[in-house]
């Protein structure tokens, strides 16, 4: 019987209630495969901010990078938001993101059937878009130098520098390829190369790796014009491979077109340890109330077994899972309308239990 090492890091906010959720999810998928899973609970962002004085404990980082996996609830809350910009909660993930050497997140938008309706799209705009977002995670603007004030000639001015290197670049192309090959091999890069001197790096790049697939079909598309079509025309996607920054403004627009933030799951992946976290926030507001959606984590477990723990099968078991309990009708109070069955965080995930029989 294989034994796996989980190290769980619940966060902030509605963190624990999700996290748990999931780990439930897990327990039952793995217990019937003979994979015996052991879990390691840390904490990060707000609440070692409130333990420890700061947001990711050394302790965290060595711990994780021990572990087979890491699974994340959510950092963060308007409790900390006033603390000083280095110790924020939100460096509890960009540095497990650089400890781990975390350089690609994957971050897969489907839309379940039973949830068409909740799209602000019409129903066939929406209708079997299936879209994979690899966002470069490691560098970029979000890691480069950081000036928070400075004075030049009387006035006071911030700065934050973009660097791109060509292995950064061609490493996250390489694995973007790699994913469009098992599905429709087609790569959508997205870039800004009529203005940054990164982009036409990036850009150059991208087209270098791609003529290393002879089966991949390559486009490029500015970030302006694909914000753009991914609410005009989302079904033209497939693959799409871009920065940093790009990244983290386009996969929140690609998420909200399946009507709810609270269904997507994420991976990050690199050399080491994976990370798997939803994409929502903290949701401090609603936190122990029950009414979190814990889909987005259950999802992010699933991508765990499948890019961490080599089962593919059991991510399948719980995708599935979670479709047929949505078509039936069950709902957190986040996607609840009149006709559909509410249903409170702890439900949801013992619904999504059970279907795995
Ligand atoms: C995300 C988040 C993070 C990011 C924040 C919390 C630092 O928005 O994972 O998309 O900007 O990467
Ligand atoms: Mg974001």
């Amino acid at each position: 019987m294989s034994k796996k090492h989980i190290v769980i890091i619940p966060g902030d906010g509605i963190g624990e209630e999700i996290t748990s959720a999931a780990i439930r999810v897990l327990e039952r998928v793995t217990n019937k495969a003979g994979l015996t899973l052991t879990y390691e609970k840390q904490l990060a962002g707000g609440a070692a901010i409130d333990q420890y004085g700061v947001p990711l404990p050394d302790s965290v980082i060595r711990a994780a990078k021990q572990a087979d996996a890491v699974l994340l609830g959510a950092v963060g809350g308007p409790k900390w938001d006033h603390v000083p910009p280095e110790i924020r909660a939100e460096k509890a993930i960009l540095g497990l993101r650089k400890e781990l050497g975390l350089y690609a997140n994957l971050r897969p938008v489907r839309v379940s059937p039973a949830l068409i309706e909740y799209s602000p799209l019409k129903a066939e705009a929406i209708y079997g878009v299936d879209i994979l977002l690899v966002r470069e995670l490691s560098s970029g603007i979000y890691y480069g130098q950081k000036c928070e004030s400075e004075i030049i000639d009387g006035i006071e001015q911030a700065s934050d520098v973009e660097v791109y290197t060509v292995p950064e670049v061609s490493r996250i192309m390489h694995l973007a390829c790699q994913a469009a090959q098992l599905r429709k091999k087609q790569v959508l890069s997205v870039d800004k190369a009529n203005v940054l001197a990164t982009s036409r790096l990036w850009r150059r790049t991208v087209n270098q790796v791609a003529s290393e697939y002879a089966d991949i079909q390559l486009k490029h598309m500015y970030v302006d014009n694909c914000a753009m079509q991914l609410v005009l025309a989302p079904k033209q996607f497939d693959v799409i491979v871009t920065n940093n920054l790009f990244g983290d403004i386009l996969s929140d627009e690609a998420a909200v077109l399946t009507g709810s933030i609270g269904m997507l799951p994420s991976a990050s992946l690199g050399n080491g340890t994976g990370l798997y976290e939803p994409i929502h926030g903290s949701a401090p507001d609603i936190a122990g109330l029950g009414l979190a959606n814990p889909v987005g984590t259950i999802l992010s477990a699933a991508m765990l077994l499948r890019y961490s723990l080599g089962a593919p099968e059991l991510a399948e078991q719980i995708e599935q899972a979670v479709d047929k309990v949505l078509a039936e009708g069950y709902r957190t109070a986040d996607l609840y309308k009149s006709g559909a069955t509410k249903v409170s965080t702890d439900e949801m995930a013992g619904l999504i239990e059970a279907q795995l029989g």
